[in-house]
């Protein structure tokens, strides 16, 4: 099964893409993952993206195509792929169709997360990260349970994307409005689209992707 979760920066894609993960096998495929590795790694795409990435603007489609082109013949990945922040414009949905096609596979779910404005905000200025296993935690809304240390691997360093910050986070959404927004449109009309409340708790977020797992497997 291949879905997307497809919503604005802090939507909350990445925590539920990680969760789905473990309760469903599907491996989350997450483009701005891929490229903070790079980053991190000093690739020529880390070179390339790390400026556009700490503006909030986004990296060429030709480099992302690349990059999920790449991934998605590792082995790993063929007993589904959640989506996460890829495909981001009409170009990287129609390349994204060519390469399932190309495979043999097919997109079983496009799930659009709705979240207001001003939580995204909140959210992102509150999320920080595992440094050693890459956990994602919130100050306010999952916190770590024992302060300063990582639930999941015991690790006490965290780090924060430079990019979270509030005014990176409102020209992210500009970006999100203008480039990726139209992609809703897109897989309405092609009858793959379902939209769940993102404004949710996260725990119950989780419960309505597993209901629009539980429909589209019939
Ligand atoms: P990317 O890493 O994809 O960032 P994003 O889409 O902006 O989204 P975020 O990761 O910020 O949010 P999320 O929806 O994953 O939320 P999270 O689960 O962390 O991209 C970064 C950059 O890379 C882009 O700006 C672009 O430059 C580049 N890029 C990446 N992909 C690209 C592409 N395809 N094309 C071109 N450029 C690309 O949750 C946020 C916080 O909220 C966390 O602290 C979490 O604990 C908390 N939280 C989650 N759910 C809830 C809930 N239900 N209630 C309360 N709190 C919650
Ligand atoms: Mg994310």
């Amino acid at each position: 099964m291949n879905i997307i979760l497809l919503g604005p920066p802090g939507a909350g894609k990445g925590t539920q893409a990680k969760i789905l993960e473990e309760q469903h096998g599907l491996k989350q495929l997450s483009t701005g993952d891929m490229l903070r590795a790079a980053i991190a790694a000093g690739t020529e795409v880390g070179k390339k993206a790390k400026a556009i990435m700490d503006r909030g603007d986004l990296v060429s489609d030709d480099v992302i195509i690349g990059i999920v082109a790449d991934r998605m013949d590792q082995p790993d990945i063929k007993a589904g792929v959640t989506f996460d922040g890829f495909p981001r414009t009409p170009a990287q949905a129609e390349a994204l169709d060519g390469m399932l096609a190309g495979r043999k596979q097919k997109l079983d779910a496009v799930i659009e997360m709705k979240v207001d404005d001003e939580a995204l905000v909140e959210r992102i200025s509150g999320r920080y990260t595992c440094a050693k296993c890459g956990k994602g935690y919130h100050e306010k809304f999952a916190p770590a349970k024992k302060a300063g240390v990582c639930d999941s691997c015991g690790g006490t360093e965290f780090t924060r994307r430079p990019a979270d910050n509030e005014k990176t986070v409102r020209d992210r959404l500009q970006v999100y409005n203008k480039q990726t927004a139209p992609l809703v449109a897109y897989y309405a009309a092609k009858g793959n689209l379902h939209v769940i409340d993102g404004m949710a708790d996260i725990t119950r977020v989780t419960g309505e992707i597993g209901a629009v797992l539980k429909k589209v497997k019939g």
